[in-house]
């Protein structure tokens, strides 16, 4: 086949292999999708698969012999962990959350933690407008008669969503994405956040949250878990709010005082609201949410018009596919180019790619951040051409990235050698 001469003119970009050249072993845990496995096999990485999470004794015994390793929520990587992990140089959240993992010790040790915040949003926007539409037409409420055989058509408290407003707090990934969806249709959307931002289509920003409240017919909540986002929806906020208006959370648990949400239902002010995430949740499927749970649980079930979810607002099976690739895709940066881009517990430095026709090593330094580091580094690198450099630092780690030109194969191993042997490196990789 000929390349088309566009096609003969891009750089290509080369793909680095790591310079000690031992075949990288890959341990994806908690059925992580095959889309990742065949992403990880396709740049010639050894891929081990487990439908299951590991304990954290299984994890010392066997992390030793693997280089990256992918999980979700389930496996804990703690301390005792990493000090076993003695080859690991990067670990794969496949999913949002990275609490199970101890980001501390793990940069310490020079290792890149990756996840994939933002892949979900979508899932979320379109849960959301299906809510709105749900409460708006109580057909949550008339669909549950139906299951216990009743007939009970009305048309009382029921409405279009064409027309109305709907008030979107926290306008980031989720919030503008619905900003969108509510748009199209035909809904009026105001948002409140706390940093100003260009609004999407005819979406308007307003000062306040309480402006919000005062003229939403239907608020959604959008912001992160934060000290000041604590029961930012409680008594005062719900009387601000229009009566007959609908409340939705499908942001985190701890945003909404929940018993003065069921006082604002019980009195009427509200008409509905939707709840994807509670202060307290179920460890696992089939475990009960109960008054054991959260002491309102059971008052909270037994109103009307009001939709209670399982936190299923990020649960779909395109979220998971794109958690997959968004995930591979930074390991295998990290691997082949040293990449931390989109890291969560490292300095975030990247160099553009070598090109196929260059010829020259990446340097990849994760060192200790101290002063004099950079002096150190540099004298050994002096006798070469250093064609590119970038290097930043997160609490106590500190990554440097260095394209070094025309560094002859025995140089290569001396100038590791150097380098891993100052008194402040962690980890130094020599990408060819
Ligand atoms: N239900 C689910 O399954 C599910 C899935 C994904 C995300 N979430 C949750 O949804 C929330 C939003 O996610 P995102 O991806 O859109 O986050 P994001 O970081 O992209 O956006 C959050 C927005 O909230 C704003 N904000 C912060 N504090 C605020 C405040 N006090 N008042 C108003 N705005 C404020 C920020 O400036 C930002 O624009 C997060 O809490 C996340 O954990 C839930």
């Amino acid at each position: 086949m000929s390349l088309s001469p566009v096609a003969s003119t891009v750089r290509i970009p080369k793909v680095l292999h790591p310079v000690d050249n031992e075949h990288l072993k890959l341990l994806l845990l908690e059925n992580i999708s095959q889309g990742a496995v065949k992403a990880f096999e396709a740049q010639g990485f050894h891929v081990d698969h487990s439908t299951k999470a590991m304990s954290e004794d299984e994890l010392v015994e066997k992390i030793g012999s693997y280089h990256a390793i992918g999980i979700r929520s389930k496996t804990r990587i703690t301390e005792r962990v990493i000090k076993a992990a003695t080859k690991l140089l990067v670990i794969g959240c496949f999913c949002i959350g990275t609490n199970q993992v101890d980001l501390i010790t793990a940069a310490k040790a020079g290792i890149p933690v990756f996840n994939s915040p933002f892949s979900n949003s979508r899932s979320v926007a379109e849960l959301v407008i299906s809510e709105v539409i749900a409460l708006s037409r109580q057909y949550f409420q008339r669909a549950f008669e139906m299951r216990q055989g009743i007939w009970n058509k009305q048309s009382k408290g029921c409405w279009e969503v064409r027309g109305k407003t709907l008030g979107i707090v926290g306008y980031g990934h989720i919030g503008s994405q619905l900003s969108v969806l509510a748009e199209a249709l035909g809904m009026r959307v105001l948002f409140c956040d706390v940093i100003s931002i260009m609004p999407l289509g005819s979406a308007r920003q307003v000062d306040t949250m309480e402006a919000l409240l005062n003229e939403s017919d239907f608020v959604t909540l959008h912001v992160p878990e934060l000290p000041e986002t604590m029961n930012m929806i409680s008594t005062e906020q719900l009387s601000a709010m229009k009566k007959g208006a609908y409340l939705l959370n499908n942001a985190r648990g701890k945003v909404v005082d929940i018993p003065a949400l069921i006082e604002a239902l019980q009195s009427g002010h509200l008409a509905g609201c939707a709840i994807d995430v509670y202060p307290a949740e179920p460890g696992s499927n089939g475990a009960p949410f109960d008054d054991q749970l959260n002491s309102w649980s059971s008052t909270l079930r037994s109103l009307p018009n009001v939709i209670l979810t399982p936190h299923i607002g990020g649960s779909t099976e395109e979220a998971q596919r794109m958690i997959g690739e968004e995930v591979s895709a930074a390991l295998t940066r990290y691997l082949t180019y040293g990449s931390t881009v989109g890291s969560v517990n490292f300095p975030e430095v990247d160099l553009r790619p070598i090109t196929a026709e260059q010829q020259g090593i990446r340097l990849c330094h994760v060192h200790n951040n101290i002063p004099g580091v950079l002096r150190q580094v540099n004298e050994i690198l002096s006798p070469y051409n250093v064609e590119k450099q970038y290097s930043d630092s997160k609490g106590d780690t500190a990554y440097l990235m260095a394209d070094i030109a025309d560094v002859s194969p025995t140089d290569v191993n001396r100038l590791r050698e150097l380098i891993s042997q100052t008194s402040a490196n962690i980890l130094t990789r020599l990408l060819v």
